[in-house]
């Protein structure tokens, strides 16, 4: 049977490589992986400081389980240029940082020792897709993701396809395609059963075919009782498949979900449904460590994109991501635009062909994920180019019939070659450039950017970003135009019924290199910032969920009588799915609805106190008692939801909040902790710019540095177990409050 296991300990791990290394053991620090070859301050650094060669050394002591089985390693990924040794030899080599391949030791190993060498050249190769231009990115070097160890019969399951028919239908279909390995080229015989397992494991149906060779299809005809998986039910399906010969057996299993989803002129449909997409674009970094953030980390991101910004969709720009984070995305139901490496350059006609391999690559490593909606097979932004995108398109078809394909372009009147029009447009904001004489324009009319005489399906994959990047501790004006431009382009996406939605740039700030961003290494993009913590602007995308799943009230303000300019905090956003809020300050009340007129198409419009609804003596004037503000949200009269903000805020409360209190110790899993700087009612004190002392005792060490600085009244830090079991205290210290001691359990 086939045994997959983690081979991510007792690495050795230095900088440099020469052809000899590969061979013999090299003096380095012991590593586990995921590991990030250089670990980076979090901001200001020198992002060539990882653009070189690096060496990751391990032994693999000889086992009798390996005698005649098929042994290899399964790299989930490595950036950017790796060559696997084994013993000296040259056993693979990889020219892709994002999609994982298998280094074949069958045959090789010897008895006793065998040393793996593995070389990582994290320098910008123009040779290797994404580079050879600029990118608003960085891609830290490392052997970043998970490594296995996987052993197998000689003749094993190479890869599972499941596509399924009939879905929305009262009895469904599912063809299945079992791909076969048999890397000897062994002459044999035998019998591949595939089985359909219910959510609760239950088998609803199996089928039996012979094979000698090749690859075996299944055709599940008439089944009853599926439920589809959707947003809020996400139910996966589980496929397993036993492959038994004369060569031995094995088995593998992949979950798939049956649902439709389908780009048309008039919007997205999910199981044959109109859903407005709505959603924000995610880079798989993470401060200090890069890419190198394990499973746990992974999956907070989507929950957080579902759970805390009620996002319906994500878009993984500008690579395949993550398995742990697509697993989740199923799990929880969460929908993802998947696309090819690349931002805005196109190489020549070899590193065309590997982008070509990179589509291979993304589509048969995830096609069975239900939450994959669209496969994003352009270059991000890139210019177009017929024959390099009429082949990534072909091959997405052939590959993958049942999803359409995108390719990202900001470009206007571009070539469609693609099923959906995906579009970044970046018009907000630019009538403030001279010369252009335009209002202020949410998006530009669908045919003004398609060039097309029709309507075509889609979708808007960018906006906001460079347009307009906000810190989380900028000044609250900034930040409440930053919270209406998000509200308008989600408005304009809402009313157009044939923008099958709208994806922000972007869910966090995130490091670049220099000839981008705020010029200390940081996009200040997000509406969150590094440690995914909101800016106001978050609460946009929050606010718009039914309030049957969370009462969102949210005003985008401090509360200080001279935070913005002339004073006073009008006019008052108040992100919400309440139909009336409240704010009471001194003896003023007042109750208002959603601003409709303004953003009409928006599930839940914003309340906005202005002053029509004030006057000047009421509210703002300079040199007026300043006091504290009350609001209450309604629902159908019902207050539900409440918020003092306080005239005379003090540091009164050190917040500190581990996203779990317990890490798989062997996993050496990562969990993610807040620290909030607080006053008297729990409000963030934005500018209190003091350090933050963080000492960890027990079995896990801190990534990043031990003193960080609040940023907005707030900061983070991430803890990994070092793969022992025991207690893990936490005393985190700054100097304007009591300390606070948090216990995590390693098990
Ligand atoms: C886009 C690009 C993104 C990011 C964004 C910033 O042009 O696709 O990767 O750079 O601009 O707004």
């Amino acid at each position: 049977m086939r045994s997959v296991v983690a081979f991510n300990e007792s690495w050795t791990f230095r900088e440099g490589f020469s052809a000899a290394d590969a061979g013999r053991p090299q003096e380095g620090q012991p590593i586990a992986l995921p590991h990030t070859a250089v670990e980076l301050p979090f901001n200001y650094f020198d992002e060539k400081s990882y653009q070189r060669a690096f060496i990751y050394q391990k032994i693999l002591p000889w086992s009798d389980d390996f005698a005649g089985r098929e042994v290899s390693l399964v790299f989930d990924a490595a950036m950017a240029d790796a060559v696997v040794y084994l013993n000296g030899e040259e056993i693979v080599a990889h020219q892709d940082g994002y999609t994982p391949f298998e280094a074949r030791l069958t045959g090789r190993l010897k008895q006793g020792d065998n040393l793996i060498t593995v070389k990582i050249d994290g320098s910008e190769n123009p040779e290797i897709p994404p580079f050879g231009g600029r990118i608003d990115y960085l891609t830290y070097a490392g052997i970043y993701r998970d490594v296995w160890l996987k052993l197998a019969a000689t003749v094993s399951i190479a890869n599972i396809k499941v596509e399924t028919g009939k879905v929305l239908e009262d009895r469904k279909s599912a063809r299945v395609r079992c791909d076969i390995a048999n890397p000897q080229g062994l002459a044999f015989h035998g019998s591949v059963t595939a089985s359909l397992r219910a959510p609760d494991g239950k088998v609803l149906a199996t089928a039996v075919a012979e094979t000698s060779g090749g690859s075996v299809d299944f055709a599940f005809e008439d089944l009853s009782g599926i439920a589809l998986w959707d947003l809020d039910n996400p139910v996966l399906y589980t496929l397993e498949a036993e492959l038994k010969t004369d060569r031995g057996t094995d088995r593998y299993s992949t979950t798939f979900g049956f649902r439709t989803a389908e780009f048309t002129t008039e919007g997205f449909l999910l199981n044959g449904k109109t859903l407005k997409l709505r959603g924000l674009n995610r880079h798989q970094a993470f401060p200090y460590v890069g890419y190198a953030m394990g499973r746990s980390a992974q999956e907070r991101d989507a929950e957080i994109m579902k759970h805390t910004l009620k996002c319906n969709i994500v878009r993984t720009s500008h690579y395949p991501q993550s398995k742990w984070f697509l697993d989740h995305c199923d799990r929880i139901g969460l929908l993802v635009f998947e696309e090819i490496p690349g931002w805005q350059h196109i190489g020549g006609k070899e590193w065309q062909q590997e982008s070509i391999r990179n589509v291979r690559r993304m589509i048969e490593r995830d096609w069975n994920h239900p939450s994959i909606i669209i496969w994003g097979v352009r270059i991000n932004e890139s210019q177009d180019s017929h024959d390099f995108y009429a082949e990534t398109n072909r091959l997405a078809r052939e590959l993958d019939p049942t999803r359409q394909t995108g390719g990202v372009r900001y470009i206007t009147d571009s070539e469609l070659l693609e099923d959906v029009y995906t579009m970044n447009d970046f018009i907000l904001g630019n009538e403030e450039l001279p010369g252009v004489n335009r209002p202020r324009t949410p998006l530009r009319p669908q045919q003004e950017n398609t060039g097309l005489s029709k309507t075509v399906p889609y979708m808007i994959t960018e906006f906001g970003g460079h347009m307009y990047p906000t810190k989380i501790y900028d000044q609250e004006q900034r930040q409440a135009e930053h919270v209406r431009r998000h509200l308008e382009v989600l408005n304009a996406a809402y009313g157009d019924p044939s923008i099958s939605g709208a994806i922000g740039w972007c869910m966090f700030d995130y490091n670049t290199h220099s000839d981008f961003g705020s010029g200390d290494r940081i996009c200040y993009h997000g509406v969150m910032d590094m440690f995914r913590e909101p800016k106001f602007a978050a609460y946009v995308y929050a606010s718009q969920c039914a309030p049957s799943d969370e009462v969102i009230m949210k005003p985008v303000t401090i509360w200080a009588r001279g935070e913005r300019n002339i004073g006073g905090a009008l006019p008052l956003i108040v992100l919400t799915n309440c139909d009336e809020v409240e704010l009471r300050y001194g003896s003023l009340t007042k109750r208002l609805g959603p601003d409709c007129e303004t953003f009409p198409h928006l599930p839940h419009a914003p309340v906005v106190f202005d002053h029509r609804n004030f006057t000047p003596d009421e509210l703002g004037v300079w040199g007026m008692e300043w006091q504290d503000v009350h609001f209450t949200g309604f629902i159908g009269g019902k207050a539900v939801a409440t918020l003092d903000m306080v005239a005379n805020p003090l540091p009164t409360t050190l917040d500190v909040q581990p996203d779990s209190q317990t890490l798989r110790a062997a996993e050496r899993d990562t969990t993610r902790v807040i620290v909030r700087a607080l006053d008297q009612v729990g409000g963030r004190l934005a500018f209190l710019n003091d350090v933050v002392r963080i000492k960890v005792s027990g079995p896990a060490k801190l990534i990043g540095p031990d003193v960080v600085a609040f940023q907005g009244g707030t900061t983070g830090f991430w803890l990994q177990a070092t793969g022992v079991a025991g207690a893990i205290t936490v005393e985190v210290s700054s100097s304007r409050f009591a300390s606070r001691t948090v216990t995590l359990k390693a098990e």
